[in-house]
């Protein structure tokens, strides 16, 4: 396959939200000159995460300088394997950390990137590029969080806040396999999808505050494991957690992230989570944040998941490349169940 000397990709060219901030260049140069290590991949199709627009709308140039390809989560083919394991023409699918984002401002909204071997394992036939693209991000968050932070363990209770969330539905999904129960939260018009999720019971974080239900229905056992997906800056279900989280079970968060700044909500969590001594009334329960890396085996093991038919690649929509800017909106109502894929070559299945 020849390689051309530029591409298609979008960039961000200032801070702010990305319908104003974002540009589709024709002239950006392929990433051809590749260190040891990394392959240069054709990318079938991106999906995009939360982390994407929050990068773009609150890092100064002084901190992400501008302009800079967005996003991370990919799945396409090798077109130059640089002397690696791989070979050109092999499907691959996996997700350029932020660590290393920020080193190379190189996202995965591009038609070609260039991808370190640690960050990507091969695609099977059956799993589809525009299916795959949506799950290196998400589930290895959902699987990090639940087994390698909260160690959860088969036939345990876990407690999922945001089921419909894409990291709390790799999650629902990820417990029911190794044979867990599940309660998962949503809004009532989720109920069907988080249900068919696998999960055992259903509460609607609409109908009043999450930790007055679960005080109130809290079950026996506590639950061994509480997942919170959303990203709430609220300690509430955190603070009383004594009364369903069972003594030595740990509250496990993807982290507090506010869509703005919101230091008073953060300072408040802080002093909640790691400075209020619990004589001071502090609460008798563990809080852990997952912070997703690149573990090419926890891909590996969800992608034998995904064959063995245990867990499924979830999409909420696909959008063109030229569409990016209206996935992007579709992302930002927090409404999406499932991944918002691009389809970065149209002719991607
Ligand atoms: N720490 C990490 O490494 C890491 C990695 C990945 C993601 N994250 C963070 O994890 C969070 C989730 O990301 P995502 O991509 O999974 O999100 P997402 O798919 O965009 O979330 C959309 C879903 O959120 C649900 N939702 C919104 N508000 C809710 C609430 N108060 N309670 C329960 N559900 C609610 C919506 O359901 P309804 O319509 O029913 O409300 C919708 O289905 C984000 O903050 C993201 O930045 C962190």
């Amino acid at each position: 396959m020849s390689i051309p000397q530029t591409q298609q990709a979008w960039r961000a060219t200032a801070k702010g939200a990305p319908g104003k901030v974002l540009r589709l260049d024709n002239d950006v140069p392929v990433p051809v000159k590749l260190k040891k290590g990394e392959v240069l991949v054709k990318v079938q199709a991106a999906a995009l995460n939360p982390i994407g627009y929050k990068l773009m709308q609150l890092l100064p140039g002084f901190v992400l300088k501008r302009p800079y390809i967005p996003e991370h989560d990919f799945a396409g083919v090798v077109v130059d394997s640089n002397g690696t394991e791989y070979q050109n023409g092999d499907a691959v699918y996996g997700f350029l950390t932020v660590p290393l984002f920020m080193q190379t401002r190189q996202g995965t909204l591009a038609q070609y990137i260039r991808a370190p071997t640690t960050h990507f394992i091969r695609r099977p036939d059956d799993i589809p590029p525009t299916q795959a693209a949506g799950v290196p991000l998400a589930a290895m968050t959902a699987y990090q969080g639940l087994f390698q932070v909260a160690h959860l363990e088969p036939e345990q209770r876990v407690f999922i806040n945001g089921g419909s969330t894409a990291v709390g539905s790799f999650a629902i999904q990820l417990a029911k396999a190794i044979g867990c129960k599940v309660t998962a939260t949503a809004s009532g018009k989720n109920e069907e999808y988080v249900r068919s999720l696998g999960a055992d019971e259903f509460v609607d974080y609409t109908k009043g505050p999450l930790h007055t239900a679960l005080a109130e229905n809290s079950p026996s056992p506590k639950y061994h494991v509480i997942f919170e997906t959303v990203g709430l800056v609220d300690t509430a279900l955190y603070t009383n957690s004594e009364a369903y989280l069972a003594p030595g079970g740990v509250f496990v968060s993807t982290g507090p992230q506010p869509k703005g700044f919101d230091i008073a909500g953060i300072g408040k969590l802080l002093w909640k989570v790691f400075l209020q001594p619990k004589w001071l009334g502090g609460t008798k329960r563990t809080w852990k944040m997952v912070s997703v890396a690149e573990k090419r085996e926890d891909l590996q093991k969800i992608t034998q998941y995904i064959t063995e038919g245990k867990v499924r690649p979830l999409v909420d929509s696909v959008y063109g490349f030229e569409d990016v800017p209206k996935a992007y909106e579709r992302i930002m109502t927090s409404r999406a169940t499932g991944k918002v894929v691009i389809k970065v070559d149209s002719e991607a299945e």
